[in-house]
């Protein structure tokens, strides 16, 4: 790990009673004014963030292992990445992608294709977030196999925009009282082995998990030759940091060859180099038709992107666009990010990661409260269970966690229904990483008590 990435080896300070005088004044306006959809686990006002540190407006100082949810892979504010941002603000910010041209654009494009999980060549689109990345692969899906029927998992996560939100299948609050989403998309059983039959091997669970868009979903009432794709996260983010097994990734594959339907892995919170491959699809053997890719590739400027094999990428001039998709500045953050990742991060995530892991997979064993410790690279889920045996799901334990943790300096987030995620930036070092792992392990035994 080189010193220009690691900006900060300093621990959590916390001086003021939480949340401080100025953290109350902005959440009380906050209380007032902004949506209350928002899900904030704590009363964290960020005022600025630097590497893996992030300061709140009352000058306290915290441990980011939430990367803001899986978004700053170089740290917060890289200074190559801020130097890029500067750089592009003063050259030119807009002019819109969908009716002219930047050089940029392609510049990303063959820098992505060299690194994107499947044989090129390669198409490239442009949008401000994960779930616009989706709902351009969702569209693409339909016109390109000019079929209706869509597959996704239970737990998945794919985004909150109506087609996007049609797939997504992890909460029911993100989807009551919207209704009617999208007709003609089908949720099958995703393989969390660790909640699987007691008694049944876990292979051989995940296969059944796969076969069962064959032989019972194809064979009952969804005809396979009016599918256009499956959707599948390869490790699910928001539904727990569920991790695929291989065998059910590559039965997948064989699936849409077989019938002629579309593999879409979201890569959105997996990829960009979180789990120490460029995407976490690269540790199946798996290629992907289309990655949908947002969050880490831009280290927090707004930029979504759908990779296809070009010969899928058919629409013609209208079918889809967006006015901000590809913003100069935003493509500009991408390649300082991607500079930083090649050079060093994604090895390090790798190697950190493995380090984490090592330390924390005796935490089952270990822990009354933990039923589970799984993930790749730097995105590791805890899983917090009330009872061993039956593996119940204790959300009201998990939070718990999550607010000690953030009262001792070290942010996490929760991911599913009773895990705690582990998601810091890529350049994080393996003696941050014991503070954190130290204070997530002493508020564990300290729910448990
Ligand atoms: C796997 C995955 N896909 C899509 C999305 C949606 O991304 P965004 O919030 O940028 O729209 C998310 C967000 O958490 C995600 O984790």
């Amino acid at each position: 790990m080189t010193s220009t990435a690691l900006l900060t080896t300093a621990g959590p300070r916390i001086k003021t009673q939480l949340p401080g005088p100025n953290a109350r004044r902005v959440l009380e306006a906050d209380a007032r004014l902004i949506s209350p959809s928002y899900t904030r686990s704590y009363p964290l006002v960020v005022k600025r963030g630097r590497g893996v540190m992030v300061e709140d407006v009352d000058g306290n100082e915290f441990l980011d292992f939430s990367a803001g949810i899986a978004v700053v892979s170089t740290g917060h504010c890289h200074p190559e990445v801020v130097a890029a941002i500067q750089k592009q603000g003063g050259e030119l910010i807009h002019m819109s992608g969908t009716d002219f041209y930047y050089e940029s654009m392609t510049t990303l494009a063959e820098r992505l294709s060299k690194v994107a999980p499947m044989k090129g060549p390669h198409r490239f689109y442009y949008g401000n977030s994960g779930t616009e990345a989706i709902e351009a692969a969702l569209k693409l899906a339909r016109y390109h196999t000019k079929r209706q029927g869509i597959i996704a998992f239970y737990g998945a996560f794919h985004g909150r925009t109506m087609g996007a939100l049609s797939l997504t299948a992890s909460k029911p609050q993100q989807r009551r009282r919207f209704a009617p989403l999208l007709p003609g998309v089908t949720h099958v059983p995703y393989p969390n082995v660790y909640r699987r039959p007691e008694g049944s091997d876990a292979r051989q669970y995940a296969m059944d998990c796969a076969r069962f868009i064959e032989e019972k979903l194809f064979k009952t009432t969804l005809p396979a030759e009016e599918v256009a794709a499956i959707f599948v996260e390869a490790i699910q983010g928001e539904g727990g940091y569920v991790v695929a097994p291989t065998e059910f990734m590559q039965e997948l594959r064989r699936i849409c060859d077989q019938h002629g339907i579309l593999l879409v892995v979201d890569e959105v919170q997996s990829g960009s180099g979180r789990t120490g491959k460029w995407w976490s699809v690269q540790h199946t053997g798996v290629e992907p038709d289309i990655i949908t890719v947002a969050k880490g590739i831009a280290s927090g400027m707004p930029l979504g992107v759908t990779i296809t094999r070009a010969e899928i990428m058919d629409w013609v001039p209208g079918s889809h666009a967006s006015t901000f998709g590809g913003n100069p500045v935003s493509i500009a953050a991408a390649l300082a990010t991607m500079n930083v990742l090649e050079r060093e991060a994604i090895a390090n995530a790798g190697e950190v990661g493995d380090y984490m892991m090592r330390r924390m997979k005796s935490w089952a064993e270990k822990h009354p409260l933990v039923g589970d410790v799984r993930g790749r690279g730097l995105m590791i889920g805890v899983e917090i269970t009330r009872d061993k045996k039956a593996k119940t799901p204790a959300s009201d334990l998990r939070d718990k966690i999550v607010e000690s943790t953030f009262e001792r300096g070290v942010l996490f987030l929760g991911a599913g229904e009773s895990s705690v995620r582990l998601s810091p930036p890529l350049i994080v070092s393996k003696e941050q990483a014991d503070i954190a792992m130290n204070v997530l392990e002493e508020c564990i035994a300290l729910a448990a008590k």
